[in-house]
């Protein structure tokens, strides 16, 4: 670990230290404030009671949204008390993240409270990293703890510009995360002769281009889902009739398909296809299932056929482990959700019979596990959308190069 851990500052002695947390707390609420998904919440939670029972002054901060200036719907107050629920005692809120109010309060804190501070992005100076903001956060504490993966892509004050600032170490959040992912993106055949995994769904492959050029590098055999798989059966050549297509991307596919072939990673792509006259739901016998080369000029396709499920089963018994982002059909609508939630009922078996080390991630990928009961089956769950997305795409997280040591 390249790092400094919670394990190295919780050996330190904490009490009545004040502790910078930077939380991603930038959970869904209802129309009416009440947080409608609160796994944010619960899985910074550890991070913030190992502190306080360490007897440290816990400041936890967040950003919620993308405010322009100080936006009551974006405040953090909305999600104090499920903060509170959380963490098993109560929680102090102040509704700023610098100045007088908030030094004062960490001055009268005890060690063991906890600190909720208004959200970051009230200020422009966080997204601009600002320097003079950098150091007025750092101001507040002895240590930093960085449990944010979820906006390690941001290079802002709160998750970059502090570090310089304030000795930094990774929260158990952050630390889960990475350790997650550091497994999951790299041959294991390499290691221990397995091979990896990696289903990559979306609309458009000029969204997840780096990602499928990042991975086969990395891993063994690539699932390529949604209707991102027209875009490369119109690069195979075959007419795919009134789906989702990407015209102008057929060169890019047939050049990833070169290339993954040239590194040995194997791309699979469906070998039938559900389809419908609409992008609506259907019966299940108003819809059929037509090969490849037979797609009706009238039909588009909206999920994979049954022959394409048994051939992803087959290929994922051969995995040792597996990363998920990105459904195969339409999975909202009936009676799409047929491939997305078997494949995910049968990556949840196999990683519950120890056969398959299982990560997934991103918002469609989440739902999906959810909507078929398997979220809980999977070896790991990240709880970043755009990180977890720029991760795969082997770029550098700002967040976490500024903890290296
Ligand atoms: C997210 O939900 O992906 C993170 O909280 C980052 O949010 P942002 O895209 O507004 O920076």
């Amino acid at each position: 670990m390249k790092f400094h851990t919670m394990d190295d500052l919780l050996s330190k002695d904490l009490k009545g230290k004040r502790v910078f947390v930077r939380a991603d707390l930038n959970v869904p609420l209802t129309e009416d404030g009440k947080v409608s998904d609160k796994t944010r919440i619960e899985k910074f939670a550890p991070t913030a009671i190992a502190l306080s029972e360490a007897g440290a002054k816990v400041i936890v901060t967040s950003h919620l949204g993308r405010p322009e200036g100080k936006e009551a719907k974006f405040s953090l107050e909305q999600i104090a008390e499920e903060v509170a629920n959380e963490v098993e005692q109560e929680v102090i809120f102040v509704d700023d993240c610098i100045g007088e109010e908030v030094e004062q309060t960490i001055a009268d804190m005890n060690g063991g409270d906890i600190l909720l501070l208004e959200n970051l992005r009230f200020y422009k100076e966080e997204k601009k990293c600002d320097e003079e903001f950098s150091k007025k956060l750092a101001n507040l504490a002895d240590f930093y703890v960085d449990d944010a993966f979820a906006t390690s892509h941001r290079a802002h004050a709160s998750t970059f510009g502090i570090t310089n600032h304030v000795p930094s170490f990774a929260g158990f959040l952050m630390e889960n995360e990475l350790n997650a992912l550091g497994t999951i993106l790299h041959k294991p055949t390499e290691i221990d002769g397995g091979k990896s995994g990696a289903i990559v769904g979306g609309a458009k492959v000029s969204t997840k281009i780096t990602v499928l050029e990042n991975l086969m590098d990395k891993i063994d055999v690539l699932f390529i889902g949604g209707a991102m798989a027209n875009t490369f059966l119109l690069a195979q050549g075959y007419d795919m009739g009134k789906s989702l297509v990407e015209a102008d991307m057929v060169d890019v596919a047939k050049t990833v398909l070169k290339k993954a072939e040239e590194k040995g990673c194997e791309i699979i792509l469906p070998v039938d296809l559900v389809v419908a006259p609409e992008f609506k739901s259907y019966e299940e016998n108003e819809v059929e299932t037509v090969a490849i080369d037979a797609v009706p000029a009238d039909c588009m396709a909206l999920d994979f056929g049954s022959k394409t499920l048994e051939l992803i089963k087959n290929k994922i018994t051969e995995l040792e482990s597996i990363v998920w982002n990105g459904p195969f059909g339409a999975f909202e609508m009936k009676p799409f959700e047929k491939t997305t939630f078997e494949v995910a009922d049968f990556i949840a078996k196999q990683t519950q019979a120890s056969e398959l080390t299982s990560v997934g991630g991103g918002g469609d990928t989440v739902s999906a596990l959810k909507q078929s009961g398997n979220i809980e089956k999977m070896t790991y769950i990240s709880t970043a959308g755009g990180a977890f997305l720029e991760y795969m795409e082997g770029k550098e997280l700002p967040g976490v190069k500024a903890l290296e040591k």
